[in-house]
C-alpha cells in the first residue's frame, strides 16, 4: 500500500549531530573544556576513560572530531544538496560559557553559532538546537560536582537564556537536555558523567544521586521553557529522551511487571517534562527508599509551569528485561542487572538490537502517554564503512536500516495517526561515537577520512546512502 504521499508537506526531513562529536576546535577562540574533552577512546565494547583534566600522552578524539568547526560551510552545502529541511546540532556550552559559571558569555563562541545558523538559513535549512548534549563544562564537574548541585540550575538557565536571546530570530526548534533518561542506568559511569557531569564517590548511593541530578535538570528545563517562551512565544521547546522500549523477556506476569517498571523508570523524566508533575509511583518509591532528595514545593510549581511543547526522541534499539526470583515489591529497576539478551531480533556489529517495529510501537506508546507532537531526532546504525579506491562507500546496510525504520514511522503516522514533526537520522556526517570515542563506528551519510587513532585527511566523501536519502527527501518519503 502506498502511504508515502500522505506525509505532511512541511515534514522536517534532516540529519543530526552534536557539537562535541563533530566540531573539534576544543580550545578555539576561548572555548573551555567540557566533559567530552576529558574522555579517551575505547574499543568496540570497552568504556571510555575519564581522566583528571587533559593529560599529556592521552588521545582525546573529541578535541579534533571531524573539524566541523572549520569545515562547516562545505558540510552545510552537502546537507543542502541532500535536501535537508532542518539540521539538528547542539550549542557547545563551553564555547558560550567556557567555565560555566561566568556572568558574561564569550562573544567569539556566540559569533560562531551566528555564522553556522546563517549558513543553514541561506539554504532554508531550519536549525534544531539541543542546549545540553553531553557537553557540561568540566569546571562545573570539579567545582560543583555537576548537576548534583542546585547551582547548576542557575548556570544552565543563564546559558539557555543567553542562547534564546541571541538566536531568537534564527532558531525556532529547541531541545533542552539530550537523552536525559540515559542516566537511569546509574551504575554506568558514562551515563551519569555525560548526562549530568556527576561522578559517584565511594559509599554513595548512585541511584539517589541520579534522582537528585535528574530533578535539578527537569527543573532547569522547566525554567528554560518559560524563559524561552517569554523571549519568543513562537519557540518550540522540547524534551529529548532515548526511546529504548523495554519488552518483557517472557509472558510471565513477573516479567511483565518488571518491564512496566522499567518503562516507568526510563520515562519518569519525560513524564515530568511533558506532564509537569512527578508520577505517583516515583514519589512513593523515593520516600520508601529514604533517598532524602531536595525537591521543594517551589520546584513542583516550576515543573507545572514549564511543560515542553514537544518531545524529541532517539530510537536505535529495543531491549528486553526479566524479573529476578527475589524481586522486591517495587520491581526496582537496575538496567545493568535487568536487561537480558533478546534473540528474537538481529544485532548490529556493536551488539545493538535492530528492531524497526519497535519504532512504531514506541511512537504509539509515546502518543498514548503524552499527546504532544513527537520529533524523531536520532535514528541510525553504527557500522564499519569501507572506502573504495575510487572514494565510494557502498553502505547498503545503512540504507536498509533507515528504510525499515522510515517504513515503520510511516505506519505509525498514517495508519495510527501519531503526530511526528520530523525525522533527523543520526548522523548527518560521520561523528566521534559518544559511547566508544571511535570514528570507525560510523553513522553518517558523508564519510570523513579520519581514523580511530586520529590520522586521516579529514576529506569528505558521499556514501551511497547520501544519494538514497536525497531521493527520499525529494519524494517526501514517497519512494524508499
Ligand atoms: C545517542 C547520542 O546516545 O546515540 C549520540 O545522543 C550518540 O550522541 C548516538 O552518538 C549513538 O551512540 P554511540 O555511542 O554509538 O555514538
Amino acid at each position: 500500500m502506498d502511504r508515502m504521499s500522505e506525509l505532511p508537506k512541511d515534514f522536517l526531513w534532516g540529519g543530526a549531530v552534536a557539537a562535541h562529536q563533530v566540531e573539534g576546535g576544543y580550545d578555539a577562540e576561548g572555548k573551555g573544556l567540557s566533559v567530552a574533552d576529558v574522555m579517551t577512546a575505547a574499543g568496540n565494547y570497552g568504556e571510555r576513560q575519564i581522566t583528571d583534566g587533559v593529560q599529556p600522552g592521552e588521545f582525546y578524539p573529541n578535541h579534533d572530531a571531524v573539524d566541523f568547526y572549520h569545515q562547516y560551510p562545505e558540510d552545510v552545502k552537502l546537507f543542502a544538496e541532500m535536501g535537508f529541511k532542518c539540521f539538528r546540532t547542539s550549542i557547545a556550552w563551553t564555547r558560550i560559557f567556557p567555565q560555566g559559571d561566568e556572568d558574561e558569555p564569550n562573544e567569539a563562541g556566540l559569533a560562531f553559532y551566528d555564522r553556522l545558523f546563517d549558513e543553514c538559513l541561506k539554504y532554508n535549512i531550519e536549525p534544531v538546537v539541543t542546549l545540553s548534549h553531553f557537553e557540561i563544562p568540566y569546571h562545573l564537574v570539579t567545582k560543583c560536582g555537576g548537576f548534583r548541585n542546585r547551582k547548576l540550575i542557575t548556570f544552565f538557565t543563564r546559558f539557555a537564556t543567553t542562547c534564546f536571546k541571541r538566536y531568537k530570530d534564527k532558531v525556532k526548534y529547541w531541545l533542552t537536555f539530550n537523552e536525559i533518561n540515559n542516566q537511569i542506568n546509574y551504575d554506568r559511569t558514562f551515563s551519569l558523567f555525560t548526562n549530568s557531569g556527576v561522578e559517584i564517590k565511594p559509599g554513595e548511593n548512585a541511584e539517589a544521586v541520579m534522582y537528585q541530578a535528574g530533578h535539578y535538570e527537569v527543573v532547569a528545563s522547566a525554567i528554560a521553557v518559560q524563559e524561552g517562551h517569554r523571549i519568543n512565544p513562537n519557540f518550540q521547546i522540547g524534551a529529548m529522551i532515548a526511546m529504548t522500549p523495554a519488552y518483557p523477556a517472557t509472558d510471565k506476569p513477573t516479567d511483565i511487571l518488571k518491564a512496566q517498571r522499567a518503562m516507568q523508570a526510563r520515562f519518569w523524566f519525560s513524564d515530568v517534562q511533558v506532564q509537569g508533575r512527578y508520577p505517583s509511583w516515583l514519589t512513593i518509591y523515593q520516600q520508601k527508599k529514604h533517598f532524602d532528595l531536595d525537591i521543594t514545593p517551589e520546584d513542583l510549581k516550576t515543573l507545572e509551569a514549564g511543560k515542553v511543547d514537544h518531545l524529541g526522541l532517539s530510537y536505535y534499539k529495543s531491549f528486553a528485561v526479566a524479573a529476578h526470583a527475589d524481586e522486591d515489591d517495587f520491581y526496582s529497576y537496575n538496567e545493568t542487572n535487568d536487561v537480558v539478551e533478546n534473540d528474537k531480533v538481529p544485532h548490529s556489529d556493536w551488539g545493538w538490537e535492530v528492531d524497526p517495529r519497535g519504532l512504531r510501537y514506541s511512537l504509539n506508546w509515546l502518543n498514548d502517554r503524552y499527546h504532544v507532537p513527537l520529533f524523531i531526532v536520532e535514528n541510525g546504525i553504527g557500522a564499519i564503512d569501507k572506502l573504495t579506491d575510487d572514494h565510494q562507500i557502498h553502505d547498503q546496510y545503512r540504507i536498509d536500516y533507515l528504510r525499515d525504520h522510515i517504513e515503520q514511522m510511516k505506519l505509525a503516522m498514517v495508519d495510527d495517526g501519531v503526530p511526528v514533526m520530523g525525522y533527523t537520522p543520526w548522523s548527518a556526517i560521520d561523528i566521534v561515537s559518544a559511547s566508544t570515542g571511535q570514528l570507525s563506528k560510523r553513522y553518517g551519510f558523508i564519510y570523513v577520512d579520519r581514523n580511530d587513532d586520529g590520522n586521516g585527511s579529514m576529506a569528505r566523501y558521499k556514501k551511497d546512502s547520501f544519494y538514497w536519502y536525497q531521493h527520499v527527501i525529494a519524494t517526501n518519503g514517497d519512494d524508499l
